[in-house]
């Protein structure tokens, strides 16, 4: 392969999301690719500045700031760490990108337009993968934590669910049901993977 590839799974909170982007990288390997895991908000300076501005506060801040941080942010993470992976080949799975930026400040009320425009300094993903959980589900594992993000409530998910449903019915996310055992959720993950790279190489 000479430029890499880049997936990005893309879900609510608590979704799963985490553990697939993992156990896919595993897989990948273990058929001999180059895979690596990453995840946004990065864990460079701007990741860790959102992390502690916007989602351990009590109150959201206005939109436009969140939207405009996780995109320099994004901008961050893909100069400093995929580009370069790409570059080299690798697979690179990404824990979140773009479309949780569509998806949660969109939610919020913010012009989907604008978001992508401010996002417009990164590349779209080569397969972007939504996990479908229910909602209730979803709402049934936040309420179980005893810390939640200014994110986790019924009302900020059910919005970014829709949005990510019409990014699914639009296509530019490729649906897994994520509501079954961890394997089985997995095994799909794998298959839709690995038909697309059959494509390409
Ligand atoms: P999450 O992947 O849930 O982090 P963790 O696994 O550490 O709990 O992401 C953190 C939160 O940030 C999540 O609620 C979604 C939100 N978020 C946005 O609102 N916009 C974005 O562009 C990104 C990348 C994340």
């Amino acid at each position: 392969m000479e430029r890499g590839w880049l997936i990005c799974i893309e879900g609510l909170d608590k979704s799963g999301k985490t553990t697939q982007s993992r156990l896919l990288v595993e897989a990948l390997k273990s058929r001999g690719l180059d895979a690596v895991y990453t995840s946004e908000p990065s864990n460079g300076e701007i990741g860790k500045f959102i992390e502690r501005y916007i989602l351990k506060r009590r109150e959201r801040l206005p939109v436009s700031i969140e939207a405009l941080l996780f995109a320099a942010d994004r901008i961050d993470h893909f100069e400093r760490e995929i580009k370069p992976m790409l570059s080299e080949g690798k697979i690179v799975v990404s824990d979140r990108y773009v479309y949780s930026s569509l998806a949660y400040q969109g939610a919020a009320g913010l012009d989907i337009n604008w978001i992508i425009e401010v996002n417009r300094m990164v590349p779209r993903p080569d397969l972007a993968i939504y996990l479908d959980v229910p909602l209730e589900v979803i709402m049934e594992r936040i309420m179980k934590k005893r810390w939640r993000s200014v994110m986790e409530t019924l009302e900020t998910q059910s919005k970014v669910r829709e949005i990510y449903m019409r990014l699914v019915r639009d296509g530019y996310l490729t649906p897994v049901n994520g509501n079954r055992p961890i394997n089985e959720v997995s095994q799909d993950i794998q298959r839709i993977v690995f038909e697309r790279l059959k494509l390409k190489v």
